[in-house]
């Protein structure tokens, strides 16, 4: 209890139960030798397990040392537990450019995002050609572990883009509670969890059973990030008044339970109406819109977290709202498509502003003795 073993099939962070602190960050890579690339995933991969342990970086010893030298481990994590801490590598479309002669490795779904309605970017907070995904739980063990795999890194990448998420929006066990999002609502009801393992394997796993076709054997067993920085408008959202609230999002806001029935768990029922003869879950509520019957079937695995950077000085406006993060087999077939469907018709879309965005593939686990790159550099 209270670690998370790093080495396996699939890596770790993403059917984990979800913790409570996400540190994410997107890099870019400054070398154009393959070779340092490499040298640098397979260190990263290392320290990632041995701080997945509990263990500082550089071992016992990693905290002491050489009085004229830098200790090995930043130290702040010293005497807190591993808090469950995982570290997710992604390789971003950039990567397989003409830097390291990976273009013939680029599966075809890591593709970048076209651009999706309901979004303003920051130019500053896109793409990457790698991310690191560290989640916790607690804050400080995540911001560890990041902060070390960037030190470790400096000279061949460094970080384009980073975000800090408190609070989960997400389950992603059967066993856990569902939290609620900053609009007040539970969040994760929904959504896929570990025991789905159908489901996974059909629209999670690359290469599971029921998915689309493998084109790249490096990515077997992995699967696709879809991150996405959207800032609520709060101060619009807290003026909406309940009724509106609930009519938005299709459930109730104190329970969970969707507009057409009792319970957190109850199916949605699409079809029922009330007594007016109007359905009881909007035509343009979010969960009507997202659900799996009227996509097509794509199912989600949802890991996001709340975020705020504060004050949006421009505006004196909060900035805050939900860090989403979102696998999948195939983003273009299901991210894209039901995002385009959802900023076109969904009424929450109103209360929202997409600011930040990146999609990366995740290789899949590595066993003991294995590290990060293989497959792919070696
Ligand atoms: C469901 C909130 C963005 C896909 C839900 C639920 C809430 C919610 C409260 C109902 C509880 C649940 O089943 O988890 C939000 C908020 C968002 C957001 C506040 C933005 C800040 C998105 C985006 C997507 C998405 C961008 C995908 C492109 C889904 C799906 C469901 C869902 C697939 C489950 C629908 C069902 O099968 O019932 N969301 N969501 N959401 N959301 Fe979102």
């Amino acid at each position: 209890p209270g670690t998370v073993p790093f080495h396996g099939a699939r890596q770790a962070g993403i059917t984990t139960a979800q913790q409570d602190s996400l540190v994410f960050a997107a890099l870019d890579v400054t070398t154009s030798r393959a070779g340092e690339l490499a040298d640098v995933l397979q260190r990263w991969s290392a320290d990632a397990a041995t701080m997945a342990a509990g263990t500082p970086v550089g071992g016992s010893g990693g905290l002491g040392g050489a009085a004229d030298e830098p200790p090995q481990d930043t130290g702040e994590a010293h005497e807190l537990p591993a808090a469950n801490l995982t570290v997710t590598l992604g390789y971003g479309p950039s990567l397989f450019d003409e830097r390291f002669g990976l273009a013939d490795r680029r599966p075809a779904a890591l593709e970048e995002l076209p651009p999706l309605p309901g979004e303003q970017l920051d130019p500053t907070k896109v793409g990457g050609d790698l991310c690191l995904q560290a989640c916790a739980d607690d804050p400080q063990v995540a911001f560890h572990a990041v902060r070390n795999l960037v030190r470790t890194g400096r000279g061949v990448v460094r970080v384009r883009w980073m975000q800090l998420g408190f609070g989960r929006t997400s389950t992603t066990s059967a066993a856990q509670s569902t939290p609620r999002n900053l609009m007040g609502f539970k969040d994760g009801t929904a959504n896929l969890k570990a025991e789905d393992t159908t489901d996974l394997d059909r629209h999670v796993w690359v290469g599971g059973q029921g998915a689309p076709a493998v084109d790249q054997e490096w990515m077997r067993g992995g699967t696709y990030l879809v991150a996405r920085r959207i800032r609520m408008l709060v101060e619009a959202w807290d003026r909406a008044s309940l009724g509106e609230q609930e009519r938005v999002i299709g459930r109730a806001k104190a329970s969970g339970a969707p507009l057409s029935g009792r319970a957190e768990f109850d199916a949605l029922d699409l079809a029922k109406t009330g007594a007016d003869g109007t359905p009881a879950i909007d035509v343009a509520a979010h969960v009507r819109l997202a659900a799996p019957e009227t996509n097509g079937g794509v199912k989600l695995l949802r890991r996001g977290y709340s975020y705020t950077d504060g004050l949006d000085v421009a505006t004196g406006q909060l900035d805050a709202g939900l860090f989403f993060i979102v696998f999948g087999n195939d983003p273009h077939r299901q991210f894209v498509p039901l995002q385009r469907k959802l900023g076109a018709q969904d009424a929450l879309t109103e209360y929202l502003k997409h600011t930040g965005s990146g999609v990366f593939a995740c290789p899949p686990g590595i066993g003991t003795g294995g590290a990060w790159g293989e497959g792919l550099f070696t």
